[in-house]
């Protein structure tokens, strides 16, 4: 196992909450459906993104947008990462890598990772690019940042997870509207041979799962996806066990990609785990893919769940399929 420390975590969220009641509005569903198939109780979704119906509704308690604020994929992306460096404490001269997770740039090109090199004033002739890896986008770019720290002399880099997913949305689909939503994460990682990091990798092509063709919607085969979910978090955990050679027992919470609350209790039962070791936010965020684990290990944080010590298996899946796990400590 090589050394890299999470030194800073940063999260950032359209302003906009569409609850469950507010998407009865515009597909045949209701709060009591999505709740009790999913946990969700609401999403942010980015205000260029909102059908039609909600555009001009006020949400009683929701923040109200400020009309200069940015909400795409990249803004996101880069206001996530400006509060991980403050949080770090890092100025921007320090960084040496930019990796950006994403399924939903506003480009093809510039990469997500570039353009938030240019927004953040991040040093030039540093390597930034993005990974695709869906849902577990974070935890193939926190993977692939590490492989690059350790091959080559870098000691600090920004690993962001964001996703604008719902401007790729059907929102006349029931069986995906209501899942998801939109935000960014993002992490400063510093080399540190005292702390020990694990990460691993896998995929197995099956396009008929999940697929977003360019140029269209979602489509989605959800009990497919929920099958295959159940099935591979649960090795993957066995995977990073033997990685790390530390028993879940060892281990302080466990993320999963927050993709349904059902997937996680499904998973907590089956390896007779308390319901405390799982953090759960997606009861207000649905499911913001590759920001999903970057915006928990955040609020982890602000939580003061992340202290000296702590250690944290995170899993993501989802669409590729493509899963992912990470072993991480913190201090
Ligand atoms: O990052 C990974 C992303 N993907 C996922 O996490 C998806 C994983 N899968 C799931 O979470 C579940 O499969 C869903 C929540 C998507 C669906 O739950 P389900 O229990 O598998 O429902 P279903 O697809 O089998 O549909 C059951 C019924 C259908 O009606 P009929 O054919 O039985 O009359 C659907 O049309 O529920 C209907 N339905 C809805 N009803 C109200 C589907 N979506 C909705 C909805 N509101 N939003």
């Amino acid at each position: 196992m090589s050394g890299i420390r999470i030194t800073g975590l940063g999260k950032a969220l359209p302003d906009r909450i569409v609850t469950n009641d507010d998407m009865s509005r515009i597909v045949d569903t209701s709060d009591e459906w999505i709740r009790t198939r999913t946990g969700i109780r609401e999403r942010r979704i980015a205000r260029g993104n909102l059908p039609e119906a909600l555009k001009n509704e006020q949400v009683p308690g929701a923040a109200q947008s400020a009309p200069e604020r940015a909400e795409t994929c990249t803004a996101l992306a880069a206001e996530a990462a400006r509060r991980a460096l403050q949080d770090a404490g890092t100025k921007p001269p320090e960084i040496g890598l930019v990796i950006a997770a994403t399924m939903s740039p506003d480009f093809f090109s510039p990469s997500v990772a570039c353009s938030v090199q240019e927004l953040l004033g991040l040093p030039s002739g540093i390597p930034a690019f993005d990974v695709n890896a869906a849902c577990s986008g974070f935890v193939y770019a926190m993977t692939v940042a590490n492989a690059m720290m350790q091959q080559m002399s870098i000691g600090c880099a920004l690993v962001i997870g964001a996703d604008a997913v719902t401007s790729l949305i059907d929102f006349t689909d029931r069986g995906t509207c209501v899942l998801f939503g939109d935000g960014a994460g993002a992490a400063v990682v510093r080399k540190d041979e005292g702390c020990s990091f694990a990460g691993i990798l896998g995929a197995e092509g099956k396009r008929s799962a999940l697929s977003i063709p360019v140029g269209g919607h979602m489509l989605m085969d959800g009990r497919d996806v929920f099958r295959f979910a159940v099935t591979v978090v649960p090795r993957v955990l066995e995977e990073l066990e033997k990685e790390t050679g530390r028993s879940l027992g060892d281990i302080d919470q466990i993320v999963l990609h927050q993709a349904n609350d059902r997937i996680i209790e499904h998973i907590r039962r089956k390896l007779a785990l308390p319901e405390e070791k799982f953090f759960r936010n997606l009861q207000h965020y649905g499911n913001t893919c590759a920001a999903s684990i970057p915006v928990a290990l955040t609020e982890m944080k602000e939580q003061g769940l992340l202290g000296p010590g702590t250690r944290i298996f995170c899993v993501g899946f989802g669409a590729g399929l493509a899963w992912g796990g990470l072993y991480l400590e913190f201090q």
